[in-house]
């Protein structure tokens, strides 16, 4: 059997978490080399993963043990770590975003194009989220009929990672639902508005939260998200399609039992983000490792990317302009036309 050997940058929450993931239930995987600025954060996980600890990240990427990288640093430094690995003619997975400019993103999409071959995936895992797939099915299916509007929540108890803002809190976690909506309706944005209901206290002094985004797409269709980053009572993450003729809803407590009990009927939710989608992580790297065996690239592309970035940065601009914003998000290269997850 071939092996993907695997390096991988950052390894906080999340770096940490795949590189587990890819060490214990992807069998065609090896970590091979960690990198990490925190060095005691990265020998911990080189250590747990039986990997090297590589003190620099450039020299990670074009090691000649390492087929590809996943990179789980912080946002700011995705698109270097991205265009660099890309030039090296690597695979290489990236945590969403995969930058915090629109025009970072750009210039990954150009980075790949002169490399003429999509080598870049982004961590949008809920494409490989079952309860997602099979809303995707079913507004496929026609039995909606047309799609006319989507109400979805994004509940987390508190933020984790970096210190949260107004603007992280939509260009880093709301860019999931910019994602994952696009990718149920097959459809594309054409216009942003906020609106910011009352604030809870318990949000740091640059955090707006909740905030309250719609959106319009190409057909019509009429998107209402919101963002709440500090709801307290757990990470719960909802969405409802409505079309002309039934609805279909996201099964919101997959692998959770259901009790009844002191006289009560009663369920845990979750609380923390990654055990709600802790299939979807391994299912994505799964399909990144086998597919880059293969010698292609899975799941969400450069292009994708560039979208819920370029979207998240038109929301900011709705905020400050108290308005509706029209935009083009522009062609899609011919590169990334076809999605198969
Ligand atoms: P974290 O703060 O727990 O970990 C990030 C790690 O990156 C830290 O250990 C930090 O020292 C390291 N780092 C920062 N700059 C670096 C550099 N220049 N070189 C090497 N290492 C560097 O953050 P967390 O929550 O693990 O998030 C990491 C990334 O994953 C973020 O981009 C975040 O948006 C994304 N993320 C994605 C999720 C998803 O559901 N797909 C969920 C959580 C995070």
């Amino acid at each position: 059997m071939k092996t993907l050997r695997v390096g991988v940058i950052g390894t906080g929450g999340i770096g940490r978490a795949h590189a587990e993931r890819l060490t214990k239930y992807i069998a065609n995987a090896d970590v091979v080399a960690v990198n990490d600025i925190n060095e005691t954060a990265a020998k911990a996980t080189a250590e747990a993963c039986g990997a090297r600890y590589e003190a620099d990240p450039i020299a990670l990427i074009h090691a000649e043990d390492v087929d590809a990288v996943l990179i789980a640093s912080w946002d700011r430094t995705h698109e270097q770590f991205v265009c660099e690995t890309i030039e090296a003619g690597k695979f290489v997975f990236c945590e969403k975003p995969l930058s915090n400019t629109a025009d970072g993103c750009r210039h990954v999409i150009e980075v790949e194009q002169k490399a003429g071959k999509r080598l870049l995936t982004v961590g949008f895992m809920r494409r490989y989220d079952k309860g997602y797939q099979q809303m995707r099915e079913v507004i496929a299916s026609g039995r909606l009929g047309e799609v006319l509007m989507v109400h979805a929540q994004h509940r987390n108890a508190a933020p984790t990672g970096e210190k949260h803002t107004t603007v992280m809190s939509v260009s880093g976690a709301l860019v999931h639902e910019f994602d994952i909506t696009r990718f149920l309706l097959d459809d594309e944005y054409v216009s942003a508005q906020m609106i910011l209901p009352r604030s809870t206290r318990n949000a740091d002094e640059d955090l707006i939260d909740p905030q309250m985004v719609m959106l319009r797409t190409k057909k019509g269709i009429h998107i209402d998200l919101e963002i709440y980053m500090n709801c307290r009572y757990g990470y719960d993450i909802q969405c409802e399609v409505v079309g002309e003729e039934g609805t279909v809803r996201l099964p919101e407590l997959a692998n959770i039992a259901p009790m009844r009990v002191d006289g009560t009927r009663q369920h845990k939710i979750y609380t923390e983000w990654y055990k709600r989608f802790e299939d979807a992580y391994v299912y994505e790297l799964r399909d990144w490792v086998d597919s880059a065996l293969e010698g292609k690239a899975a799941g969400a592309s450069a292009w994708d990317g560039y979208v819920t970035s370029a979207v998240a940065e038109k929301c900011t601009e709705a905020r400050l302009s108290d308005s509706v914003v029209k935009f083009d998000l522009g062609e899609r290269p011919a590169m990334y036309r076809t999605t198969e997850v």
